[in-house]
């Protein structure tokens, strides 16, 4: 895919094909090219947590109130932080932010789709999220990415560009 065409056309994929699952080299290549994102002093400080068991992606529905279209897609994908990898306190969460743009825009490469779903910053579901997963106190959950084949296109917005945004040498 022509790479600017890519990135204007990712949305926010919130319809599933029900029951398809990811096949595993298609996962592998979409967690490579998150991986590939930038990091403060290259740490690399992410951790992806494939969750695919049904049970379980119920139970995320459960505590999560804005992913209930979970149900119907192949994969959740738990970004998280290594706070014990980060370059200085706090990168975990930028680092982990650019790898979560890179693995949208490659579902969307692969004709799949995604949506980014907040866990950071509300302390309340990191933690239901830490308990979920067992993960250790250093591991922090950034975001759920709902990963999986899109029922249908979403529609694209009017053209995001906006000149009143952008300042030249000044605010
Ligand atoms: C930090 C962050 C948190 C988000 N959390 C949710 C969420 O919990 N549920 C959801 O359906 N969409 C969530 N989104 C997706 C946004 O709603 C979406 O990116 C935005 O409406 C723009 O649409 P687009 O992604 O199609 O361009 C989140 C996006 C970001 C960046």
């Amino acid at each position: 895919m022509y790479l600017e065409a890519g990135l204007l056309t990712r949305r926010s994929v919130r319809q599933f094909e029900k029951g398809r699952k990811i096949a595993k080299e298609d996962m592998n290549d979409i967690l490579k090219i998150a991986m590939y994102a930038p990091s403060a002093c290259n740490k690399q400080p992410w951790e992806f947590i494939v969750v695919e068991d049904e049970d379980k992606k119920a139970k995320i529905t459960e505590l999560h109130p804005y992913a209930k279209f979970l149900t119907d897609a192949s994969a959740a994908i738990v970004v998280c932080g290594n706070e014990q990898e980060q370059c200085d306190n706090g990168f975990w969460l930028v680092d982990t932010s650019a790898a979560i743009e890179n693995l949208l825009l490659a579902l969307h490469g692969k004709g799949l789709g995604g949506c980014w779903c907040a866990i950071y910053p509300y302390a309340d579901r990191m933690k239901a999220f830490q308990d979920l997963l067992g993960l250790p106190e250093y591991i922090k959950p950034n975001a759920l990415v709902v990963a999986g084949y899109p029922l249908k296109q979403p529609t694209q917005p009017q053209d995001r560009f906006n000149p009143n945004k952008v300042h030249y040498e000044h605010w």
